[in-house]
């Protein structure tokens, strides 16, 4: 078909993980493979630390920055790579679990020494419901970490995915002597630097080989040489369709900061991962390779800054090619809009672009068009799927402290939660807005930004629920009854979708119970 070749030559995924794992560290390896920067450390303006202060004008400020490299292109063996950032602060999952609709596949990294952490399993979820393919990367293997088979069990049984390893560590911590590639059959001895050289690398085909013993000493390559029958009797050889299913996650090992580990990783992602892919929409599946224009908004980014007040929208490109200055149809507002300044993002900057292909993400201007999972065409009417909603983990009741700003406050949280700041419920039979949230930090940005943008003062009163379900059924007449019923916990969402907020688990379960005809859903898909 007409894009087919630029269509091959791209890959565009995310780098996943619990926050400190690695991931900011990954993403420069890979970007100095990519020669898309010359140094290391170019990539930490980008990252916000865990330990960041609740001062969320200052991680607005470094999301600011961050704008710019939320997506980082660069080409590696003449393979494009589309490596969208997600963002590393826990408040803002959300972002994360968004910007996972846009990627084609995921690279997840994990601490040897603290193994799965809670953000690695929500992140693993998301995966899972859309089947992306992983593969995973234990990092930190110069730290006395966990017992290599036990690190494997619990990612299996904690992930619920199947684990294929491509490498295999020799110890860990500071007798960490180096990996064995099991595919291509070659040890790689550990070099505390940050750059790999060909020649650490030794060919070993035959692992009985007195080579072994003389490159890592007797009591290792007698370890190495059980372990790897155990290995080879258990997985066999990598099935690359359960990889591209999300089956089964190939294991590298190695340590981010030593750059160890990365480009066997590298070599072998750019191989086998997948390239854009078809996607579902309401109607039908669009194909990458279709002649006509498609995408989607993950995400919208707003600028806090009163002087700009831009906002930028993340567009990923589903099918055919997108141009500069065309028209396109805006299906949910069935208007056409064209783009006269879209941007690509290349590590080291913002580029206005001409054209950009499916698997591309392009940032487009937006004075408040957009609202996440909005659809562009070449005309054709359908919108994508499978861009869900979580359930928020904070709520509170929206307060109005300034009557006469009343309008000013409607509108300002409509744009804001359509930009996925937050999530917004109404009361059932009432007219209480309830604001939900991932973290604290989105109610400070939202009181702050409904003042300073739409002149809007507010405030918020903690409500003491903790998750929210969509509730469907298909007597409509029972859902009815139990909304009436329940009218403390019961609220609409944005699209008049009937939810319940529950007090606790127990509360929850107790109506999933009680009310077999009626079913609770943990995910919303926001295009319905
Ligand atoms: P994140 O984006 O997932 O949050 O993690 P990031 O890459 O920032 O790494 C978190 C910390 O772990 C950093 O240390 C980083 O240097 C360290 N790190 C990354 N890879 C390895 C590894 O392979 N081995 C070891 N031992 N440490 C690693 P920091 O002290 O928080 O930051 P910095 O002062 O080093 O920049």
């Amino acid at each position: 078909m007409k894009y087919d070749k630029e269509i091959n030559r791209r890959k565009t995924f995310a780098i996943i993980s619990h926050p400190d794992a690695g991931k900011t560290t990954l993403t420069e390896k890979l970007l100095l493979f990519g020669g898309a920067i010359q140094t290391a450390g170019a990539v930490k303006s980008n990252k916000i630390k865990k330990h960041a202060t609740s001062d969320f004008m200052e991680i607005e400020r470094q999301r600011g920055i961050s704008v710019a490299t939320s997506v980082m292109s660069f080409e590696y063996q003449n393979i494009l790579i589309n490596l969208l950032d997600t963002p590393g602060h826990k408040d803002f999952a959300e972002d994360t679990y968004r910007t996972l609709t846009a990627v084609d596949s995921v690279i997840l990294v994990i601490d040897s020494v603290n193994g799965v952490e809670p953000q690695t399993r929500r992140l693993m979820e998301v995966c899972r419901m859309r089947a992306t393919p992983v593969i995973v990367f234990i990092n930190k293997m110069d730290r006395d970490g966990k017992n290599r088979f036990d690190l494997l069990e619990e990612i299996e049984n904690e992930l619920k995915i199947s684990l294929h390893p491509m490498t295999w560590p020799i110890n860990s911590g500071k007798e960490f002597k180096g990996v064995y590639n099991l595919h291509d059959k070659n040890l790689r001895l550990f070099a505390a630097s940050t750059k790999a050289e060909e020649e650490d690398i030794v060919a070993i085909q035959d692992l009985s080989s007195d080579v072994l013993q003389e490159k890592i000493g007797d009591r290792d390559a007698a370890v190495l040489r059980e372990d790897v029958e155990l290995i080879d009797g258990v997985y066999g050889a990598l099935n690359a369709t359960d990889y591209l299913e999300g089956k089964i996650a190939p294991v590298f090992f190695g340590s981010a900061v030593n750059n160890f580990g990365v480009k066997e990783m590298l070599d072998t992602f750019i191989q086998i991962a997948p390239i854009p892919r078809d996607r579902e929409t309401n109607i039908r599946e669009v194909k990458a390779g279709e002649d006509k224009f498609s995408g989607f908004i993950f995400k919208i980014h707003a600028n806090l800054d009163p002087k700009h007040r831009d906002r930028i929208a993340f567009m990923r490109v589903c099918s055919g090619r997108f141009e500069r200055n065309k028209y396109y149809k805006h299906v949910r507002l069935e208007k056409d809009v064209r783009f006269t300044n879209p941007y690509t993002f290349l590590a080291r900057s913002k580029d206005i672009i001409d054209d950009a292909y499916p698997g591309d993400v392009v940032g487009l201007f937006d004075t408040g068009n957009f609202k996440i999972g909005d659809t562009l065409t070449e005309g054709e009417k359908f919108y994508f799927i499978g861009i869900p909603t979580f359930s928020p983990e904070i709520f509170k009741e929206l307060v109005n402290k300034d009557p006469m700003k009343t309008k000013q406050l409607e509108k300002g949280i409509t744009q804001l939660t359509d930009e996925g700041v937050a999530q917004l419920f109404t009361q059932f039979g009432g007219n209480k807005k309830i604001i939900g949230c991932v973290g604290d930090l989105q109610f400070e940005v939202i009181q702050y930004r409904l003042l300073q943008e739409y002149g809007a003062a507010c405030e918020f009163r903690t409500l003491p629920f903790y998750k929210a379900c969509w509730l469907t059924s298909k007597d409509q007449n029972k859902l009815n009854d139990f909304l009436r019923f329940k009218q403390q916990n019961a609220a609409m969402d944005k699209d008049e979708s009937p939810v319940y907020l529950a007090q606790s688990e127990w509360f929850l379960n107790t109506e999933i119970t009680n009310n077999p005809d009626i079913t609770f859903h943990f995910t919303n898909e926001v295009n319905k």
